[in-house]
C-alpha cells in the first residue's frame, strides 16, 4: 500500500524581521533580529511530514533564482522528494516578508512570484494516482486547487489557507479540511470564536460533502467534526517564541500518522502536541521536530489528549 504524500503547493523565502512591537504606520522602529528562512505552506508541510519519517513529494514552482536553489536544496536535505519542483522564468520565487513581535505573533505578507504559476499540468498523474493523501493549501492559484480535487481518485487534505473565499460545492468530496478559526467563519459565514460556534460551523461544511473537519484553536488545541461525532484535543501550555508555520507543523504531522497508522484520532493528538512544540522555536522549517523528539514528548508528563 502507497504511504507516499504529495504536497502541491507553495514554496517561499520567508524574509523574517523579529522586533519587540511592530510599528504603527510612518513609525520606523529599530528592530531586533533579521534571517532568510525556508518557508511556504506547502514546503513547510512537506518538510514537517518528511521530518516525522513521511515519504514526501513535494510539487510546486520556484522562480531561477537563489532563492528557488535554497529552497530546492532545503527540501531535498529534509528528505521530501523534488523532482516535481519545476522553474518558472520571467518571476522571482515565492517570497513573505514576516514580522514576529515579542509575544510570537506574526504579520505575513506573500509575494507568490512562481507559486502563482503552478497548474493542473504539472502535476505528475502517476503520483497522484499513487499517493496515500494528497495535501493541498491556497498559496497557489485557486483553480490549481479546485481541479486537484476534482481529478484527484486518492484522499484530498485542503488547508484553506490563507483565508480566501471559496466555491463549497467544488469542495465536495475532500476527505480532510483543516482551517483555523478564522478561515472556517469566512469559508461558513458563521461565528466561530466559541468552541460551540466551530461545531457548528465545521458541520454545516460536513453537510456540504467533506469528510471530516479539523479547526485548529491555536492555544485552545484542535476540534474534529464529523458527521457522527466530534472530538476536541488541548494544546499543552508553551511559551510562544514564533508561530510561523504552526499550522503548517499540524498538518505536516497529521498527513504522516494518517498515512502510517491510518487512525485519525492518534493522528490529531500527535499534530497538536507538533504544533505546539514548534510555536517555541523560531521559524517554521527550522522549528520542527523529529520523529525522535516527538516520540520523547508524546511519552512525556503531558503526553495524552
Ligand atoms: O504558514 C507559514 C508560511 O506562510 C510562511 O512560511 C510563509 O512563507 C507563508 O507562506
Amino acid at each position: 500500500m502507497s504511504r507516499t504524500i504529495v504536497v502541491i503547493g507553495s514554496i517561499n523565502a520567508d524574509l523574517v524581521t523579529f522586533t519587540d512591537r511592530v510599528p504603527a504606520g510612518g513609525e520606523t522602529i529599530i528592530a531586533r533580529d533579521f534571517a532568510i528562512l525556508p518557508g511556504g505552506k506547502g514546503a513547510n508541510q512537506a518538510v514537517a511530514a518528511a521530518r516525522l519519517g513521511g515519504v514526501v513529494e513535494m510539487v510546486g514552482r520556484v522562480g531561477i533564482d537563489p532563492f528557488g536553489q535554497s529552497s530546492r536544496a532545503g527540501l531535498v536535505a529534509a528528505g521530501v522528494g523534488a523532482g516535481q519542483v519545476l522553474e518558472t522564468s520571467g518571476v522571482s520565487s515565492g517570497v513573505a516578508t514576516i514580522l514576529v513581535d515579542d509575544s510570537g505573533e506574526n504579520r505575513i505578507l506573500v509575494v507568490p512570484g512562481a507559486n502563482a504559476h503552478v497548474t493542473l499540468d504539472d502535476v505528475d498523474t502517476g503520483l497522484l494516482d499513487a499517493a496515500a493523501l494528497v495535501v493541498l493549501q491556497l498559496e497557489i492559484p485557486i483553480e490549481t486547487v479546485y481541479a486537484i480535487i476534482a481529478r484527484s481518485r486518492v484522499p484530498v487534505l485542503l488547508n484553506p489557507a490563507p483565508a480566501v473565499a471559496l466555491d463549497a460545492a467544488k469542495l465536495r468530496g475532500v476527505a480532510f479540511l483543516v482551517p483555523n478559526q478564522g478561515e472556517l467563519a469566512l469559508l461558513t459565514g458563521l461565528p466561530t470564536r466559541r468552541m460551540d460556534d466551530v461545531v457548528v460551523a465545521a458541520r454545516k461544511l460536513v453537510r456540504q460533502g467533506i469528510g471530516t473537519v479539523i479547526t485548529t484553536l491555536g492555544a485552545g488545541g484542535a476540534v474534529l467534526v464529523t458527521a457522527t461525532r466530534v472530538a476536541h484535543v488541548e494544546a499543552p501550555m508553551v511559551v510562544a517564541v514564533d508561530s510561523t508555520g504552526a499550522g503548517d507543523a499540524f498538518i505536516g504531522c497529521f498527513a504522516q500518522t494518517l498515512v502510517e497508522t491510518g487512525d485519525v484520532d492518534a493522528a490529531l493528538v500527535r499534530a497538536v502536541r507538533y504544533a505546539s512544540l514548534s510555536v517555541t522555536r523560531a521559524g517554521a522549517q527550522g522549528s520542527y521536530a523529529d520523529a525522535a523528539e516527538l516520540g520523547r514528548l508524546m511519552s512525556g508528563p503531558d503526553a495524552g489528549g
